[in-house]
């Protein structure tokens, strides 16, 4: 089996979600085209229009109507298999006068949350969690005021959530990351019209009025093309294009390590509205060499973790991903189930201490019962397992690929040859 063709991915998930999400903060009006189809930034547009926000569709383009801040003042938002939705809300809702309950699936319901509401309640929302610190989240918003925060920990939900108040809140708020993660929110804030400025690594933001552009045209998820470009890589006679795909430095960093690893991935900018886009061509490589992932790293890595795990199970040498807790507490433990999993199909893989460690190359094999523990990533990545071992996808509830890349499946058929 070889993929070979052109494609483009869903338009990105984490800036599709940000758009529909800071409407409600924003005046004006704006049509967005290449607004995602995944079920998560669906979830997002409705918790909009549940808060008495404005969004419609037209065929595939996405209108947005500014709340100006002014939102229901009660509402129960489940925000279904959505982290980024959650979490971007209670940031939101931290500043609006009124008690508003966040739900999720089975999977959201067991997520951290308390991170989040910790600074928040520390700027005047008042916000609980259930006691382990999981949803359901009730958010008590009113008046906030500026912190200075230092991350515990890399993520971008976390600093967005800040932010997301501070742009609400009296005085100044101040957030230090020692490690950089995805910046879509800051960027997007900036090209609205708020008054936020980086300060030797720190974003500074002021209560700010929000002005919704008249268009914004969002670029192809690189996170969802990082499962096919990695299955170029590794199939044989594979050779293709992942058009329109979002090149912002603090996504892209798995083409640095897919050419580190000596696939050959050719980079061809083509815009930098609203962000650093272009094509990104991947020709099969016959030896690739084991990777690793430090610390630092991880932040800007985080959803190709699972799909670099395979690719170091075809790569000679031993690959070590440092200290991926984080992966522990995404939609699945995705550390425990690519173990398990690829394990299954042959592969070996290991959990040393706080690392992952895998030893490449393996031949991988036909393996029964193949689960996704609901996970879109692990799916997605399971599903290219089977085409390398070169066995026909058969995995337990495959459906969930749709909360990220609803086409998935049939893009990867278009390309088959
Ligand atoms: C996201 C941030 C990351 C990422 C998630 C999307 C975002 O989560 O894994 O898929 O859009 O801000 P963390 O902030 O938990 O690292």
């Amino acid at each position: 089996m070889r993929l070979r063709g052109s494609f483009a991915p869903p338009g990105d998930k984490s800036i599709s979600h940000r758009v529909a999400l800071l409407s409600l903060l924003a005046k004006g009006k704006c049509a967005v085209s290449n607004y995602s189809d995944a079920q998560d930034c669906m979830d997002s547009v409705r918790a909009v229009k549940l808060l008495g926000g404005s969004a419609s569709f037209t065929g595939v383009k996405l209108n947005l109507v500014g709340s100006n801040r002014h939102l229901i003042k009660h509402a129960d938002i489940d925000c279904q298999n959505s982290g980024t939705t959650m979490r971007l809300l209670m940031g939101i809702l931290a500043g609006s006068k009124g008690q508003y309950v966040l739900t999720g699936d089975d999977s959201l319901m067991k997520r951290p949350m308390e991170r989040i509401a910790k600074p928040l309640v520390e700027m005047g929302a008042q916000i609980c969690c259930e006691e382990r610190g999981f949803p359901p989240v009730t958010v008590n918003g009113g008046s906030l005021v500026g912190i200075d925060y230092v991350m515990p920990v890399a993520s971008a939900q976390l600093k967005s959530a800040i932010l997301l108040a501070g742009v609400q809140a009296d005085g100044v708020t101040r957030v230090t990351e020692e490690v950089k993660s995805r910046d879509h929110t800051e960027l997007m804030l900036k090209q609205f019209g708020v008054d936020i400025l980086s300060e030797n690594g720190s974003w500074v933001v002021k209560k700010s009025d929000i002005e919704l552009p008249e268009f914004f045209n969002i670029p192809g998820d690189p996170s969802s093309a990082a499962f096919i470009i990695c299955a170029a890589a590794m199939l044989p006679k594979s050779d293709l294009v992942a058009q329109g795909i979002l090149l912002n430095v603090t996504r892209s960093k798995f083409l640095d390590k897919l050419t580190s690893m000596g696939a050959d991935i050719n980079i061809e900018f083509q815009g930098d509205s609203p962000e650093p886009w272009g094509a990104v061509r991947c020709v099969y490589s016959q030896r690739l060499s084991a990777c690793e992932v430090t610390a630092g790293e991880l932040p800007q890595l985080i959803d190709e973790i699972p799909i670099l795990a395979l690719l170091a199970t075809q790569s000679e040498g031993v690959s070590v991903f440092h200290q991926i807790g984080e992966l522990r507490i995404k939609e699945s433990d995705r550390v425990a189930a690519l173990v398990s999993e690829l394990g299954k199909m042959g592969a070996r893989l290991e959990i040393k201490d706080e690392d992952l460690v895998i030893y490449g190359p393996t031949t991988l094999k036909l393996a029964r019962n193949l689960q996704s523990f609901g996970d879109h990533r692990i799916a997605m990545t399971l599903a290219i397992a089977c085409m390398v071992a070169d066995t026909p996808i058969n995995i337990e509830n495959i459906d969930c690929i749709a909360v990220s890349f609803p086409n998935f499946l049939t893009t990867l058929g278009e390309l088959s040859q």
